[in-house]
């Protein structure tokens, strides 16, 4: 399962609560929003974390627990509610069953069994109407060299992402030390991915967007660490953590990573859902292209993520034919990124996103539609893609070669 559920438990009972605690933490499904040892307080908790499912212990007093149950059905009705018990009394079960628990457990809870619980929670909350299932989505964009327009895309695509008001989108800034996703963003954050990382077990979802730093698109932004020394904090774990917090209160996210390629950056790749890997057509970066190819296609968590994006088509010198570029690096091309860097610094400049800076400009356009392809609201490019555009340089001919003309974007 790649999608996370936010949970809450009650237990007055300090040693099972801790049990349920431990097994919890150890379930990669879960992020444990809140925990608490009283039932009166219990109300409160939930209106605040607004958590997607309740474990509530029934054996510190059945009928408080019961109560509880009732009221948390009528006040927080889309929170799940499980009870727990070291009881096994058909009449119990009963009372919990028909004051609204969704499932019950018994103590000491098997993993398997609170699993398959959680489970069938999931597909509760990620499937849509269509039958489609609905998790978070990790984006993780990285350059085949520095300067390649990794933040330039990722910033966009995370804003095109957010102008859906049903979307709520976080970017992640992983250029740890030398990262300017703010600056694209014109904003000044309070806290960093430091910050975050250092109280990733204190967080809950509210605290968490107070965290990050919001665009007036809609999108969240949680920045690289401001101070050099700060940088060994964030590691392969602490991501992990981080990560598992995002994916539980994000409908997206968009990942910028370092041009490093250290482990925090394939950590990175290896919980993403779609890796963009960026080059544009010159000799040096379709080198390294090649290079990091050879690599990644031998890591199993990565290699069928990878899609290979070709950034600033048709500037004019010293670029490879589109064709040639394939077949040095011996694959398909996902898409095609015009060049247009009079737009794209004036975003950056202006800190708007091309969606408000340049709406109509051939850039927007595409950016807009390579989102909608990650995002999954329309099909795939067909092969028959741009052969010639490479070597066309003017732009106003670039769209007659458009990779994805033909695509259709489907009814959401
Ligand atoms: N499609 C494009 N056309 C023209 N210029 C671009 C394009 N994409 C990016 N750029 C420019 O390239 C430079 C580097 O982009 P940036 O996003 O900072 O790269 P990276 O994050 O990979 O280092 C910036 O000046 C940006 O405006
Ligand atoms: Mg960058």
């Amino acid at each position: 399962m790649s999608n996370v559920l936010r949970v809450a438990i009650v237990d007055p009972n300090d040693q099972t609560r801790e049990s349920l605690k431990t097994t919890l933490l150890g379930m990669d499904v879960v992020w444990l929003d809140a925990e608490c040892s009283r039932y009166e307080f219990f109300s409160d908790v939930i209106d605040q974390s607004k958590p997607d499912a309740a474990i509530i212990s029934l054996d510190g007093s059945p009928e408080r627990a019961i109560a509880l149950m009732e009221r948390l059905r009528a006040t927080s009705p889309d929170c799940h509610l499980l009870a727990i018990s070291k009881s096994t009394d058909g009449q119990l079960i009963l009372k919990a069953i028909r004051s609204g628990a969704k499932e019950f457990l018994t103590h000491p809870v098997e993993v398997e069994e609170l699993y398959a619980a959680l489970e069938r929670l999931l597909q509760t909350k990620y499937s849509g109407a269509d039958g489609r299932t609905r998790g978070c989505k990790m984006i993780a964009i990285a350059g085949a060299t520095g300067g390649v327009g990794c933040t330039s895309i990722a910033v966009n695509i995370g804003c095109n992402i957010a102008k859906r008001t049903e979307n709520a989108v976080a970017l992640v800034d992983l250029d740890l030390a030398l990262g300017d996703a703010d600056v694209f963003l014109d904003s000044i954050p309070d806290y960093s991915l430091v910050d975050v990382t250092e109280n990733v077990s204190r967080l809950d979802f509210q605290l968490l967007r107070k965290s990050l730093t919001k665009h007036s698109s809609g999108l969240y932004l949680l920045p690289r660490p401001v101070q050099l020394q700060d940088l060994d904090l964030i590691t392969p774990e602490s991501l992990r953590k981080v990560f598992g917090l995002l994916r539980a209160s994000f409908s997206h996210v968009v990942i910028d990573l370092s041009k490093s390629f250290s482990q925090v950056d394939l950590t990175a790749l290896e919980l993403c859902n779609e890796f963009v890997l960026m080059v544009q057509l010159d000799l040096p970066c379709l080198r390294n292209m090649v290079r990091l190819l050879m690599s990644l296609q031998q890591m199993d968590n990565i290699r069928d993520k990878i899609k290979v994006v070709v950034n600033r088509v048709g500037l004019e010198s010293g670029q490879i034919s589109l064709k040639k570029a394939k077949e040095t690096i011996g694959r398909e091309v996902f898409f095609q990124i015009p060049n247009d860097y009079r737009t794209m610094v004036e975003m950056r400049n202006n800190g708007q996103p091309l969606i408000e800076q340049a709406p109509k400009a051939l850039i927007t356009q595409a950016v807009s539609q390579l989102t909608d392809l990650l995002v999954g609201a329309a099909e795939a490019p067909e092969s028959e893609e741009g052969k010639t555009v490479i070597d066309k340089s003017a732009t106003s001919t670039w769209l007659n070669f458009w990779p994805g003309k033909n695509a259709k974007v489907k009814a959401k």
